[in-house]
This record gives structure tokens, sequence and C-alpha cells, in this order.
């Protein structure tokens, strides 16, 4: 019995390839499929079909008051769901699309309420990933696509995350190999004539000021309407995760029974076994870093220890996003 229970386990799993007129036919049938991006692996959707979108927020387990981002494959493709363009915004556009950045821009009446939790802007970004970019020019729809993750749970960064954990309930996870930024988007948008980043990821902030002037940075919590989804405790491992001095943190914890990992940007403990310490860059490359952040954290949260120690990065370009990532695994669940 429990071989055959097995076995149909097994034939349920989603088909890994690269084929885009499969992965098209599932999507023009309503179904959901993995995609890859340069940030992380989405969950895509036909975003103008409201039951598509709604299987992906079951699929996710994630509350409907965290809208999603629309994925199209050029800044003339916006037009089709977008009634205007702000002009800084549009520059950013122009500036850095395809690439990690979403702008939220006010929407046209055939976005589905869902994608957008209510409110009035949409968040959409030309993403920039081969064969994603290939398949959104031979779909006639925009695709929307969260992190391909459970709500909460750490980023995807290859297919294989992906399968181990929604792989039962999707048909087909395209693959893209690692995801090449590896942390979101940076999440950009206007209120009156200021422009606000509401979530801090792989465009730099000095980046966009380059182009726009000094942008606020309001990348908060549960409590910021304009990103619902951006709750204190996100991107966690299911393992305790603290973050402090890691040279105290370890020590403290030789003295322990507890069974610990370690995560720094590029310290080696001798006293601790080297399957549980993750350097995210040897040589202190911030990049690099984020490219292995989520990778690591997962493999970490599947050693067999009790907890994981961590360091925050220095605080600069890309260390920002990073330790927004961290702060939000070590918060509280
Ligand atoms: O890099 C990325 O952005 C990845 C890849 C797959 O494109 N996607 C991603 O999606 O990170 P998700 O759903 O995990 O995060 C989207 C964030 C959420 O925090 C959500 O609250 C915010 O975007 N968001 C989406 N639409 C919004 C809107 N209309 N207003 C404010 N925030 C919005
Ligand atoms: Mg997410």
């Amino acid at each position: 019995m429990q071989k055959l229970g097995l076995r149909i386990f097994a034939n349920k799993m989603a088909i890994i390839g690269q084929d885009i007129s499969q992965a098209k036919n599932f999507l023009k049938a309503g179904k959901l499929v993995a995609i890859p991006t340069e940030t992380v692996y989405g969950l895509a959707g036909n975003a103008l079909n409201t039951a598509a979108v709604a299987s992906i927020f079951e699929t996710k387990n994630r509350p409907s008051f965290d809208p999603l981002i629309i994925h199209t494959s050029s800044i003339e493709r916006v037009d089709d769901f977008v009634g205007e363009f702000p002009e800084p915004l549009y520059k950013l556009a122009k500036k850095f699309w395809p690439g990690p950045l979403t702008l939220l821009l006010p929407r046209k009446s055939n976005v589905p309420d869902l994608v957008t939790s209510g409110l009035e802007k949409v968040a959409v970004r030309v993403p920039d990933h081969p064969l994603t970019n290939s398949l959104l020019e031979i779909l006639d729809f925009p695709l929307a696509a969260p992190s391909a993750n459970p709500f909460g749970y750490i980023s995807p960064t290859t297919a294989k995350h992906v399968q181990d954990q929604l792989g039962e309930k999707i048909p087909y996870i395209l693959d893209g190999g690692s995801c090449q930024v590896g942390l979101e988007s940076t999440i950009v948008g206007m209120e009156n004539d200021q422009l606000f980043i509401y979530r801090l990821g792989g465009l730099e902030v000095a980046d966009i000021e380059k182009i726009v002037g000094l942008v606020q940075i309001k990348n908060h919590s549960s409590s910021n309407p304009q990103a619902p989804g951006l709750l204190e405790s996100h991107y966690a491992p299911r393992k305790p995760f603290l973050l402090g001095n890691l040279d105290e943190l370890v020590s403290n914890h030789l003295r322990g029974k507890k069974r610990f990992g370690v995560m720094s940007l590029s310290k080696t403990f001798k006293d601790v076994k080297v399957e549980y310490q993750k350097q995210l860059s040897p040589s202190g490359d911030l990049k690099e870093a984020a490219q292995n952040l989520f990778g690591f954290m997962r493999y970490l949260d599947e050693q067999n220890i009790e907890v994981i120690l961590a360091e925050e990065m220095p605080v600069e370009g890309l260390g920002n996003a990073i330790n927004d990532r961290l702060k939000r695994a070590a918060a509280e669940k």
C-alpha cells in the first residue's frame, strides 16, 4: 500500500523543463507555471483571469490582502493594463527594465481586484530572464507572479526549491537555472510628487537616485498600507534564526547544548562543523552574498541543527536589502 502511495505521490510532482510552448499551454488553460526571473522564481498565472489569480493565492496559502506583481515583456505592453505612466517612473522603467525594479502604477479596469487587493495602483515589472521573457512575448496576456514559495517562507532561487515546496500543486516549472540577483525586486512608487521605495531589493537605491534624485524609503511592515505584504516576519526559515554579533552568538552557543548552524558574510569558525557553516561571500562581495542568501538559508534550515546564527551585512549597496531580509527572517513569528 505504502509503495503505491509513494508512486502516486511521485507522479504528481511538477514537470521541470525549458519548453515555453508547453508553459504557454498550461497558462492559457488557466493553470499555474513557476517561472525563473533574475530575482527569484515566480508562481505565474494569467493576470487578467480572476480564477487563475485566485489559484495563485490558494497555492501559496497567501492572504488576499497581499497584492501581486504583474510581469510583462516590454514597457510598451504596460499600456494594456496601466492608465497613466508618471514621468519619473517612466524614466526609471526606461533605464532599468528589464530588471529588478517594480513600479506602482494606476491600473486600468481590466486588472482584477484580486491582483491589487482592491488598491488603485498595480505593481508592474519587466523581468530579465531570457526564458521568461520569451514566454511573455508569446503570450497575449501578462502574468501575475508572487515569489514561488509558501507564504512567509524563504523565496526560491532554483527550480528545485520550487519543486520541493510547490511541486505537488503545479503542473510545470520552467527551469532557468539559479537566479542571478537572488533578492526580490525593489518596489518604487509615487505619492503626490514624492517618490518612495516600498521594498528594498535587487536594484540599489543609489542607482535609482542617480536617475530621479532623492527618494524616500518606506520599507516597512504590516502597518504600511502601500505594501501590505511586507509583514515583519517574512522570508523566514522554520528554525529559529538569531541575528547579532556572530562571535558572541557562536561562543555562547558553543557552551550550550543546542546544535547550531552559522551564516556569516565571510568569517569561518574553527569550532563549528564545516557543513553547518555557510559564508555568503568569502571575498565580502555583497552581490555574491545576495545570490547565495536564500539558498543558504534553506540549506541550513534543512540540516540537523536547532538554531541558525547569522550576522548583518555592511550597511552599503545591496547590504541594506540583505539586512532587510535577515531581519524579517529573525522576526518573531
Ligand atoms: O522580484 C520580485 O519582485 C519577485 C519576482 C517573482 O518578480 N516577485 C515578488 O512578489 O517578490 P511577491 O508577491 O513575493 O512580493 C510582492 C510585493 C508584496 O510585498 C506586495 O505587498 C507588494 O509587492 N505589492 C504588490 N502590489 C502592490 C500594490 N498595488 N501596492 C503596494 N504594494 C504592492
Ligand atoms: Mg514573496
